[in-house]
């Protein structure tokens, strides 16, 4: 497959892998080449937060690497790819990218990105920040990092949960310029999206009197 229809997804210990579950569902319908690494605490969070398998979720990678094989082809910014979503992403991950102590082949394959002046895109989770996050938060984004905090839009009206998460998938990989059809786009009224679930303007409810 083209280099350019390459896209590393690295999942991490925040509260949330099942928006790391979703990029790679969605990345997969969408026909985008994915290599997977996930953190260990990843493999934890997985386990306390949904009854998928580990094996499950590498199943919908194209390529799985170990999260210590930092010889893997990711580690090199010679690879080509058209950069990294990091969905979750937790604090430590952030931070150490940003240290660039980049202990672990997710936060070399980041580190890489960054430095190819590629995309990365951060679903960092965590809630409340202190001043120290807030600082760690501005430091990738001033070394090019996009961070895009998997937080709810309501203007689109989402019915279930697999709505606000699809919405929030959507609009990161929107930032590679892929279209997975998830998102129900404001000001395009009566469009139907690849899910097939129908677009349109969405305007809040009025309190029945
Ligand atoms: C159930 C659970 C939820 C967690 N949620 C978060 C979170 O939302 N944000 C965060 O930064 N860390 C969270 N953590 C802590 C991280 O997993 C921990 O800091 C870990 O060292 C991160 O490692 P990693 O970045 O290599 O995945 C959570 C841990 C568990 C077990």
């Amino acid at each position: 497959m083209a280099s350019n229809n390459r896209l590393i997804v690295g999942i991490s210990g925040a509260s949330g892998i099942v928006y790391g579950i979703r990029v790679l569902e969605a990345l997969k319908a969408a026909g985008v080449e994915t290599h997977l690494v996930m953190s260990k605490a990843a493999e934890l969070t997985l386990a306390y937060e949904t009854d998928v398998k580990v094996k499950d979720v590498k199943a919908l990678a194209s390529v799985v690497y170990n999260v210590s094989d930092i010889g893997a082809a990711i580690s090199s910014g010679s690879f080509k790819t058209r950069g990294m979503i990091i969905a979750p992403c937790s604090i430590r991950t952030v931070s150490e990218i940003v240290s660039g102590v980049t202990s672990s082949l997710l936060s070399r394959s980041a580190d890489v990105v960054l430095k190819e002046r590629r995309r990365l895109v951060l679903l960092v989770r965590e809630s409340p920040l202190h001043t120290g996050h807030l600082r760690t938060l501005t430091a990738a984004s001033e070394m090019g990092a996009i961070i895009s905090p998997p937080v709810p839009a309501f203007y689109s009206l989402p019915q279930t949960l697999a709505d606000m998460i699809d919405h929030t998938v959507g609009r990161a990989l929107d930032l590679f310029d892929i279209d997975a059809g998830l998102v129900k786009r404001w000001g395009e009224p009566g469009e139907k999206s690849k899910s097939g679930k129908r677009g349109g303007r969405a305007r809040p409810r009025r309190r029945k009197s």
